[in-house]
């Protein structure tokens, strides 16, 4: 399969600040992928050098098959793009917003369908100074799917919305891939990157941490299961002592690690004969979240502190 966006060697650097420092990375047509890092680790940047909205200081880039720089007119005609804390005319209404668009882009489209596809056409008629920030959100991904897009950069689609309208954002990513759009989408929610995307990269001080699909690098790097029992504190030196495993007290809940289903049996006859009171327990694994809380954090000035993953 070909790749939608295609990047070696990328660097933008502000004044002596590396924002983006070395990364390389491709997104495979048709799929979602999540950039994923903490506040000011270059993903904004990252982004909009992709949209050709700014320009880089070294590296290869393509979009599309191609460069957002130099080919920032052909590019434009098949992306569509949510920036990061989107604006509008205050004045102006979704529907006039929608066909204020799709005039630029020299297109004609159903206002109200892609207004009902967001779930915005109850405010169809609004001023956009009135609009929620949810609903400014929505008609931002309504305005990027107006030329019909080939790929849709979305630049913290989800941020500030409710549940309900943020799993209705979801379905729209979704319904974006199912008609074989690429969507290049950023985060901070990281069980939205888990449940959507195919393909992820976290980056953090301008360079790429890890990189895989959800489940990789929860593999990778993340812990192994573990047994969680909901005990008192005194549990996990019992359980110490009587299984020679290292049992630990996180959260209020006592953590052993089960590298399999036996030693799961072990540690329940021994919570019974321990004389400490104990409730329910469960199998847990790390989630995206705790990967990405484990591993982000563990660079300092850019450089890799010792033990830390590459
Ligand atoms: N135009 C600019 N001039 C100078 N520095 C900039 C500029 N734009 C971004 N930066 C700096 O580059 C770094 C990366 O910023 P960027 O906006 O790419 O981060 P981000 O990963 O999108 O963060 P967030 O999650 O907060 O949106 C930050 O240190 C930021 O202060
Ligand atoms: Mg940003």
């Amino acid at each position: 399969m070909a790749d939608a966006v295609h990047v070696r060697g990328l660097t933008k650097t502000y004044g002596s600040l590396a924002a983006v420092a070395g990364i390389d990375f491709a997104v495979p047509e048709g799929k979602v992928f999540a950039f994923l890092g903490p506040n000011g680790a270059g993903k904004t940047t990252t982004v909009e050098i992709l949209e050709g909205l700014r320009r880089r200081s070294s590296g290869e880039v393509t979009v599309l098959g191609l460069d957002p720089w130099d080919d920032g007119r052909r590019l434009h005609a098949k992306v569509g793009v949510i920036p990061q804390e989107f604006r509008f005319f205050e004045k102006i209404h979704p529907v006039e917003a929608i066909e204020y668009y799709a005039a630029l882009f020299g297109t004609r489209v159903d206002a109200m369908g892609l207004l009902r596809r967001v779930a915005l056409e109850d405010k169809a008629g609004a001023r956009f100074e009135t609009l929620s920030g949810g609903q400014k959100q929505k008609l931002g991904l309504a305005l990027a799917l107006t030329n019909d897009p080939t790929i849709c950069f979305l630049d913290e689609p989800t941020t500030g919305l409710d549940p309900q309208a943020r799993r209705a954002i979801w379905q729209v990513i979704r319904d974006l891939r199912s008609e074989g759009r690429t969507v290049f989408l950023t985060t901070h929610y990281l069980e939205e990157a888990q449940i959507l995307a195919d393909q992820v990269a976290i980056i953090d001080h301008g360079r790429i941490i890890a990189r895989g699909t959800p489940d990789e690098i929860i593999a990778q790097h993340g812990r192994p299961p573990r047994l969680r029992v909901q005990a008192g504190p005194g549990m996990a030196p019992y359980l110490r002592e009587a299984l020679g495993v290292t049992a630990t007290f996180v959260d209020g809940y006592v953590e052993v690690p089960l590298p399999n289903k036996h030693e799961a049996l072990r540690i329940l006859s021994a919570l019974e004969g321990s004389g400490v009171p104990w409730e329910g327990f469960a199998t847990v694994t790390d989630t995206l979240e705790d990967v990405f809380v484990h591993l982000v954090g563990r660079m300092d000035d850019g450089v890799l502190k010792p033990g830390a993953p590459p």
